[in-house]
């Protein structure tokens, strides 16, 4: 079973619940997640892997930690996925990104791919899939599994709010994705939205309702 981190820091918590409420503005949404995803971002990249590099500081040379390999690639599913990523990009400004375009069919809640363009050497590299939403897990299965396609080895996904459901569902289709959630909720409602959550992110992010 992929293993899933709950990341209960005090900031982060805080953050959450000033996202939750409703009377919480598009401006104050938008600037939440994006602290929210460094802040995740943070724990998630926690153990990359460093060599050393030759360096001289004004007194002396050193040998000094580096980050080893290849970039990172960040992949938001889109739209939602796009509030972590300026976040993201603050604490690793040089990774790559992959852009998967996803939509929930409200009758089915099954997802529609209408967009996919990835970095062509993914294979070389760690992928951190975003997406703050994980509900029915069907867009981040699909999106996980076309990368996975397009030759992408190793992943992590990076969420704000998980449902039960949505986690057997990913975890069960990727056991070998681990998950980063900032909480796990109680459960989805006849629509496939998170209770109690934050409604749909994209419209609050986005100001579209
Ligand atoms: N997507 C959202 O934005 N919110 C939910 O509660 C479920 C899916």
């Amino acid at each position: 079973m992929a293993q899933v981190t709950v990341v209960d820091h005090p900031l982060v918590q805080h953050k959450l619940t000033l996202m939750r409420d409703k009377a919480c503005s598009t401006k104050q949404f938008r600037e939440l997640l994006n602290e929210i995803g460094m802040l995740i971002g943070y724990e998630i990249t926690r153990d990359l892997p460093l060599d050393s590099v030759d360096i001289e500081t004004p007194i002396a040379p050193m040998k000094a930690p580096h980050l080893s390999g290849k970039k990172l690639v960040f992949a938001p599913i889109l739209r939602a996925g796009m509030g972590f990523l300026d976040g993201m990009l603050s604490l690793v400004p040089s990774a790559r990104v992959a852009h998967v375009g996803l939509y929930r069919d409200p009758k089915t809640l099954q997802s529609v791919e209408y967009y996919f363009k990835a970095p062509h050497d993914i294979e070389h590299r760690l992928v951190i899939v975003m997406d703050p939403m994980l509900a029915t897990g069907n867009s981040v299965t699909a999106a996980v599994s076309r990368l996975k396609g397009h030759g992408a080895k190793r992943l992590r996904l990076m969420t704000l709010l998980s449902a039960p459901e949505g986690i057997k569902t990913f975890t069960e289709s990727h056991p070998d994705v681990p998950v980063w959630t900032a909480a796990i909720e109680s459960h989805l409602n006849d629509h496939g939205y998170i209770i109690p959550g934050l409604g749909d992110a994209g419209d609050r992010m986005f100001g579209t309702k």
